[in-house]
């Protein structure tokens, strides 16, 4: 059985620029993210600085724009001192988050080394849960000040005369959670994180400053928490955080599908407050969202159970998922939902990036592959053009627990003027029926279909592994075709599309 889709776009449906920020992703100390991730010496190809080499490829073929770092849950008992200068003096740490030993082999200088050769920018989260304004502006002057005073002095002796140069700075992480080391009330963080971001601008004019928003929509203090931080700082940074993981839960298929029905909530929610802050501030600039962890995450898997007793391993295996087909539609879908809110998701951070609840998956000593997830990203980021065009779409609905009733589809649309490329991406997230597509695309003028790809899997829950790694990749979708300024075709259940199309040469 099938039913019908029907999209309308028009470039007049403008959003905003398509920002190459939205498609950042995140390396955290956490498990096997940093070593036996992205460094790994003695691997067969890893480079001169022990950097694996298959993953730099992997995480340019992705289209990765930025990288925040150096978490997470970790950063907030961090110490960011203990990973720069000679590797054989920095001590190891217990890692109090993830209760795991950091040897801090890896540390600022060597991200930075690292972001170079992954042709990513850098994002830099300070510590404010167990540090305070001291350490940020000493982390700052390390890193962005031109030789002459003692930290970047410092930093020039370890190799780096050259300032790094950082723009985007998150203060703190998740400070909202009481999980968090050095958790804080909202207004107990919104004092320290306005100071902190008052210095760090003296010392930095040029920064853009992230302050924590709320770590899910689900939390008590969400929407009070961003109205109280950003009451205090308003004038003091550029963006808010927000962070928001999904899985399936129960069985509860319908409602797992729904999950970018949260997403869009959640922005229009943060959106809301910050511009609710300003009126009643009565200021002209507004605050932008930072989505700087978002993904699917089985967090009550065992995967996801830190060690516990005396065992404090350095680089566990932790949060190690694997994604189905299903969870990269519901990906594709969160990407969606990013892109439709282009004009206030100034940036965003896929979390994470190697092996960490990861796109990348490597084998220490051996073989990297590409989750399902790494698709959907890699095909929007490398096809996302020009403007972002909201889609007025008409489909079905479907009951579900969470949100009552949501539409079967979802969809966004770019459109490059200059090049005549337009990308329709599109979901079906019915779980029952294939949808019938009919876009009305009349007011482009004369287009070609380039390409149209489809990632389903009869089986939603087939997986890529080590050892098949190719059991869920994107396929040709022949049914799809252009009849005179109509897009037709078929849009299997539980999928998700991405439609290429360029104008006619004349
Ligand atoms: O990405 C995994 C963890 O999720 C991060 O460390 C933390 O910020 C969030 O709770």
């Amino acid at each position: 059985m099938s039913s019908q889709v029907s999209l309308l776009l028009n470039p007049a449906f403008r959003v905003a620029p398509v920002r190459r920020r939205t498609f950042g992703a995140f390396v955290e100390h956490l498990g096997r993210c940093v070593y036996s991730g992205i460094f790994e010496p003695g691997h067969p190809s890893a480079d001169e600085d022990g950097f694996r080499t298959d993953v730099l490829a992997l995480t340019r073929e992705l289209g990765v724009s930025s990288v925040r770092y150096p978490g997470g849950n970790f950063v907030s008992g961090y110490k960011w001192e203990d990973g720069v200068g000679p590797v054989e003096d920095r001590p190891a740490r217990h890692d109090l988050a993830w209760h795991s030993t950091d040897p801090n082999t890896v540390g600022l200088d060597e991200f930075m080394t690292w972001a170079k050769k992954a042709e990513v920018e850098p994002m830099y989260a300070v510590n404010l849960g167990t540090r305070g304004i001291e350490e940020a502006l000493d982390v700052l002057q390390y890193a962005n000040s031109p030789q002459g005073i003692a930290l970047s002095d410092q930093r020039a002796a370890n190799g780096s005369p050259e300032p790094h140069g950082i723009r985007m700075w998150c203060l703190g992480n998740e400070m909202d959670g009481p999980w968090q080391a050095g958790h804080k009330t909202a207004h107990e963080y919104a004092r320290i994180a306005t100071e902190a971001a008052r210095l760090m601008r003296q010392e930095d004019p040029d920064l853009e400053l992230i302050a924590c928003g709320s770590s899910s929509s689900s939390m008590e203090t969400f929407g009070e928490w961003e109205n109280v931080v950003l009451t205090e700082a308003y004038d003091h940074v550029d963006m808010i955080s927000a962070h928001a993981y999904y899985s399936e839960k129960d069985g509860d298929q319908a409602s797992f599908l729904a999950s970018a029905d949260d997403m869009d909530h959640f922005i229009e929610s943060v959106v809301a407050t910050a511009d609710h802050v300003r009126a009643k501030l009565k200021k002209d600039k507004r605050i932008m969202i930072s989505f700087d962890e978002w993904n699917i995450w089985y967090q009550h898997r065992a995967e996801s159970r830190p060690p516990s007793g005396d065992d404090w391993p350095v680089a566990p295996v932790l949060l190690e998922d694997t994604y189905s087909a299903m969870d990269a539609v519901v990906f594709g879908n969160l990407l969606i939902s990013l892109l439709r809110h282009s004009d206030r998701v100034a940036s965003a951070s896929l979390a994470q990036l190697v092996n960490v609840i990861a796109p990348i998956m490597t084998a220490p000593g051996g073989a990297s592959w590409k989750q399902t997830t790494f698709h959907p990203f890699a095909l929007t980021s490398a096809h996302a053009r020009g403007e972002v065009l909201d889609v007025r779409l008409d489909a079905p609905s479907f009951e579900n627990t969470r949100f009552g009733t949501s539409s079967a589809a979802d969809a966004v649309a770019t459109w490059d003027e200059e090049s005549g490329d337009l990308a329709v991406f599109v979901v079906n997230r019915g779980n029952q029926d294939a949808l019938d597509l009919d876009a009305d695309l009349s007011a482009f003028g004369d287009l070609e279909l380039v390409e149209a790809l489809t990632l389903h899997h009869e089986d939603p829950y087939a997986a890529n592994t080590e050892s098949a790694p190719e059991t869920v990749v994107p396929q040709a979708n022949d049914t799809i075709r252009l009849d005179g300024g109509r897009l037709v075709g078929s849009l299997p259940e539980i999928s998700w599309s991405i439609v290429r199309l360029t104008r006619t040469s004349a």
